[in-house]
């Protein structure tokens, strides 16, 4: 059974974050594995085969991206992790939590407690000012009211959304509107964040800022998972893995190293056969990417040198 995670009853002092508040208190560090899961969608006389054998393997601190056509599971997979969907067969262990053979009361606690999503559009209720959406979150997981205050001025702050606390979702830019759907995901402090196309229709300035402020996110709080749907080839920048879904099953996985050697390769060969319009602006993105991971390496490189000179 999952242990409950409420923030009033979960802050231990020794793991309060480095921010130096206690609103986000460190949860234990988690593992999601995922054993040979099936979804199946029966459909009167059809079944749908979703999922089909899906085996990984999510650490805390890292940043998971998933592509793949449409139609070949991503969504699935994702509601299947965040304890929407049961598995047909299979298993989804979350530390010492058996997801997968939870019951209904079951789940519902494990989504509250350790799950935040963060849709393209769904996250935020229109009528609501950012505030109150918040406010609503908070009051739906029955926190106290004082508490409530203090960690919705929390989340305001984190996501540099004081200013527009008052405004409504449509007096908002699409970033800005992802900063507080971000802020809402964010709300039970959730181990999990599955995120399901988040820069969708957004602009290019918008979406470098989402794919930012999710890379900070994980950065700020490693002990949390994310896991991140996407056709867009600029969310590879931040990936620590990257899943290629071709009908629920895994096409192929790369690690960040093979990820930076294939965007490398993509931008030679690219060179080589000649460049068109559309190339070009895949070229550049790709360029980018390899950038941004070639300073990632650098700094994990840079990282276990240190480590090698403490022992
Ligand atoms: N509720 C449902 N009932 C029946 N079949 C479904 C249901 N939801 C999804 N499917 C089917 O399961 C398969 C996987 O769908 P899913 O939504 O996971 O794909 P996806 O990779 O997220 O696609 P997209 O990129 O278009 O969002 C598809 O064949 C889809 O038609
Ligand atoms: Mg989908």
């Amino acid at each position: 059974m999952l242990k409950t995670m409420n923030h009033t009853e979960d802050i231990e002092p020794q793991t309060i974050n480095d921010s130096g508040s206690d609103n986000f208190p460190k949860k234990i560090n988690n593992r999601l594995i995922l054993k040979d899961l099936f979804l199946i969608y029966k459909e009167k006389e059809i079944d749908v085969v979703a999922i089909q054998g899906f085996n990984a393997t999510f650490n805390a601190g890292e940043i998971s991206v998933i592509m793949g056509p449409s139609g070949s599971g991503k969504t699935s997979l994702l509601k299947l992790i965040g304890g929407v969907l049961t598995p047909n067969s299979g298993e989804i262990l979350f530390g010492e939590a058996k997801v997968s053979e939870m019951d209904e009361n079951e789940l519902a606690e494990y989504r509250r407690n350790s799950i935040g999503f963060l849709f393209q559009d769904k996250n935020l209720i229109p009528h609501l000012t950012i505030y109150e959406n918040l406010e609503f979150i908070f009051d739906y997981q029955n926190f106290s009211h004082k508490k409530t205050s203090a960690q919705i001025e929390f989340l305001l702050k984190e996501l540099n959304l004081q200013d527009r606390s008052s405004h409504r979702p449509t007096q908002l830019s699409g970033g800005q509107n992802q900063r507080a759907g971000l802020a809402v995901a964010l709300a039970n402090n959730p181990e999990i964040i599955l995120t399901d196309e988040p820069s969708g229709e957004l602009d290019s300035v918008s979406r470098n800022e989402i794919i930012k402020l999710l890379k900070t996110t994980i950065e700020k709080y490693p002990e949390k998972i994310l896991i991140i749907v996407t056709h867009d080839p600029e969310f590879l920048s931040i990936a620590d893995h990257v899943y290629f879904l071709e009908d629920g099953k895994i096409k192929s996985h790369m690690d960040s190293v093979e990820l930076g050697e294939f965007l490398k390769n993509k931008t030679i060969n690219k060179v080589k056969n000649g460049i068109n319009d559309t190339q070009i602006t895949i070229q550049k993105s790709d360029f980018e990417a390899l950038k941004e991971k070639i300073k990632e390496m650098q700094k994990k490189i840079e990282k276990i040198e240190a480590t090698k000179r403490i022992y």
